[in-house]
């Protein structure tokens, strides 16, 4: 079906050469975040309940982070979830639960946000960094450098697709290595019906600002492993548990079991409270993103060279976060960075390039905190000669928006699939 209409494929001047752009700035896109109905009085609830963290005492009925855990288990179809303050706190503990040795390895992708490999020297271990797949951005089983002896993986589903955690959970479970998912890009997202995070043995979200569960920051590890439950609770929480019996008013509900030595992560009653109610817009504002995503990847079919990054065949569920788009020619003597610009001026909201590999971020810096010099030495010397082409081309050849640019209808798409074809067909006079 040719979708695009005429005027599309006339190249023009480009708007960020000034140029007119594709879409007037009149019209507005969809912000983010969006407050859920109910939000603001889920939130004036805890501000008059005398009560605004677990740590404080009973006062009132359940808590909000009690009935978050509930509602983002039944969601996801999990026994256990453990909420916390970040998504980068729910890697360093479901890493903590784990009990490896200081120094262990653990395996982490070469692509993604910096918070997947410097919560495992958080964790007092080192990462290794894993090329991804050209197709998914995701590491894959025939790419695990096994002969490094990591304790544990972490499989991170990137921008929108997922990767095939049960192929990679076949290639190490025989070796007792565990597989854990960093679903902080992927709340709902599904494989064969089964949601991301639920896959592993353990699975991390973020809920920070710009992901499409957000409470502003927050996270959550859940786990079907009731054992590993109980450790991240007391890992999150200094060393104590929620107690098996009611709480009366003016006591705690935590027990200092001190199993293990936790620290303090716990996510505040706020927060809670908004996600249960952000919790209830998720999967409507699933079916809009996906219907769009869809129907731009229709759209750019008429586009030589591009491409939306495609799930797997058994990915039966999108959860769309930075939607990619991938230029696999481009223009002469111009860079992803530069269509990004291009995009952006034409469309008016922010299109960008990945972040570089991990191997050359200056994010991630561990010979920079003394107390991380050994993991340093050794994430340093681990990395000699390890080289990341498909990341690299990733990086170098995709462009992303974030999430909420597919939150409108299809005329948006529309604009996005004509900016795109006027960039790719612009010449050297266009820019
Ligand atoms: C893949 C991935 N892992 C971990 C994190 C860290 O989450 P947080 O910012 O909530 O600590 C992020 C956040 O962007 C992420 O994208």
């Amino acid at each position: 079906m040719s979708a695009l209409p005429h005027a599309a494929r006339s190249p023009g001047r480009l708007a960020i050469a000034g140029g007119a752009p594709v879409r007037s700035p009149d019209r507005p896109w969809p912000t983010w975040p969006q407050p859920a109905p109910g939000a603001a009085a889920a939130l004036a609830a805890v501000l008059d309940s005398g009560r605004w963290a677990i740590s404080s005492p009973r006062c009132g009925g359940e808590l909000y982070e009690r009935r978050f855990a509930r509602l983002f288990s039944q969601y996801l179809d999990v026994a256990h979830c453990v909420p916390v303050d970040h998504g980068s706190s729910a890697l360093v503990i479901a890493l903590e639960s784990l009990g490896l040795s200081h120094g262990d390895v653990v395996l982490v992708p070469a692509l993604t946000w910096v918070a997947t490999a410097s919560a495992v020297l958080r964790a007092g271990l080192v990462p290794v960094l894993t090329d991804v797949s050209p197709e998914t951005g995701c590491i894959e089983a025939d790419g695990l450098d096994l002969d490094v002896d990591p304790g544990a993986v972490i499989v991170v589903h990137w921008s929108a697709v997922m990767a095939d955690v049960p192929a990679i959970t076949a290639a190490v479970d025989s070796r007792g290595i565990v597989v854990i998912e960093d679903a902080a890009q992927a709340h709902g997202a599904q494989w064969l019906g089964r949601h991301a995070g639920t896959i592993g043995r353990l699975g991390c979200f973020s809920m920070q600002n710009g992901k499409v569960l957000t409470c502003g920051e927050g996270g959550a590890v859940v786990t079907d492993d009731e054992h590993l439950a109980g450790v991240l609770e007391e890992l999150r929480a200094d060393s104590r548990r929620y107690r098996s019996d009611e709480a009366r008013p003016g006591e705690l509900d935590l027990v200092e079991t001190a199993t293990v030595q936790g620290a303090n992560f716990c996510l505040d009653e706020f927060s809670a409270a908004l996600l249960c109610a952000q919790l209830g817009m998720l999967d409507a504002q699933h079916d809009i993103r996906n219907r769009n995503y869809a129907r731009l990847g229709e759209l750019l079919a008429d586009v030589p060279g591009v491409r939306l990054l495609c799930p797997l065949p058994q990915q039966n569920r999108i959860s769309v976060y930075e939607a990619p788009i991938v230029f696999d020619d481009l223009p002469e003597g111009r860079s992803n960075r530069d269509l990004a610009d291009a995009l952006t001026a034409e469309l008016g909201v922010r299109f960008y390039p990945p972040r570089e590999p991990l191997d050359r971020s200056h994010l991630l810096r561990p010979s920079t905190k003394p107390a991380l010099a050994s993991l340093a030495q050794r994430f340093h010397e681990l990395h000699r000669g390890r080289h990341f082409p498909h990341a690299e081309r990733m990086a170098g050849h995709a462009v992303l928006t974030h999430h909420s640019t597919f939150l409108g209808d299809e005329e948006d798409m529309v604009d996005i699939a004509a900016a795109v074809a006027k960039v790719v067909a612009a010449n050297e006079g266009g820019w």
